[in-house]
């Protein structure tokens, strides 16, 4: 695991956009996961600036995003479906056809999780994951638990993650309490993952990321066992 300390949020989500745009260069028709929540946002500005002036051409790419509220309809302005059109998707020239997030109406929702890796792997499978971490150590919707989930899955949200995720609701009882969501075996198979995190307040988590130990209580430490993970995190978020 290499860790990049940048001095602010700009810096990281340049450095992060920097590393995509290198992916979609060297291989046009790649496959991107990506996140949602706060972090990502200035990487996806960086990316959509690349996109105008030429630098990067989305039109062959193709992405899967790691999850989605449980029940909400894609354009519901909660969604992340509706997150990732507003942020990226509408503002890029990649064809929206190519984009995925789990469908957050699917009527047998362990069905969907299995069609969504599936779908996955029938399009050889992640290149490059973007990930950003919970407080808690959760990637994705994978919260701290005895047992993780491998596959795309059907999960209950931790109330830490309802009262971090209320800041975007109009009340913390509107936040969904469930989620589909990749699961920590969806997104080790990625060839290659960037994990952003910035700000006081993942300064603990990001503690946790440098000792050696792996443990299912904070299912970020399962990503030490990838063979290629590079964290892009600001000074804060490090400890400094
Ligand atoms: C979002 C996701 C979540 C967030 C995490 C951090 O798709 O998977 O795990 O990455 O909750 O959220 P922010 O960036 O808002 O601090």
């Amino acid at each position: 695991m290499r860790v990049i300390i940048c001095e602010n949020y700009e810096e990281i989500s340049k450095k992060a956009a920097d590393i995509v745009a290198s992916q979609v260069i060297l291989k046009p028709d790649c496959v991107l996961g990506l996140a949602t929540g706060s972090t990502p946002i200035g990487l996806y500005d960086n990316l959509v600036e690349k996109n105008k002036n030429g630098e990067i051409d989305f039109s062959n790419v193709t992405t899967f995003n790691l999850d989605e509220y449980y029940p909400l309809a894609p354009d519901n302005d909660q969604s992340y479906r509706y997150f990732m059109n507003t942020h990226l998707f509408d503002r890029i020239n990649i064809d929206k056809a190519r984009t995925h997030v789990p469908n957050g109406l699917a009527a047998d929702p362990e069905a969907e999780g299995k069609a969504y890796d599936e779908m996955i792997a029938a399009h050889g499978g992640i290149d490059l994951q973007v990930l950003g971490i919970g407080q808690n150590g959760h990637i994705a919707f994978n919260e701290p638990d005895d047992n993780l989930v491998a596959g795309t899955h059907l999960t209950g949200l931790t109330e830490n993650t309802i009262e971090a995720n209320s800041r975007f609701f109009e009340s913390i009882d509107d936040v969904p309490r469930k989620a589909l969501t990749m699961g920590m075996g969806s997104i080790m198979k990625a060839r290659k993952i960037i994990l952003l995190a910035n700000g006081k307040s993942k300064a603990a988590v990001i503690k946790e990321m440098m000792n050696d130990n792996v443990t299912t209580s904070i299912p970020a430490t399962l990503l030490k066992c990838h063979p290629d993970v590079i964290i892009l995190c600001d000074k804060e978020a490090a400890g400094m």
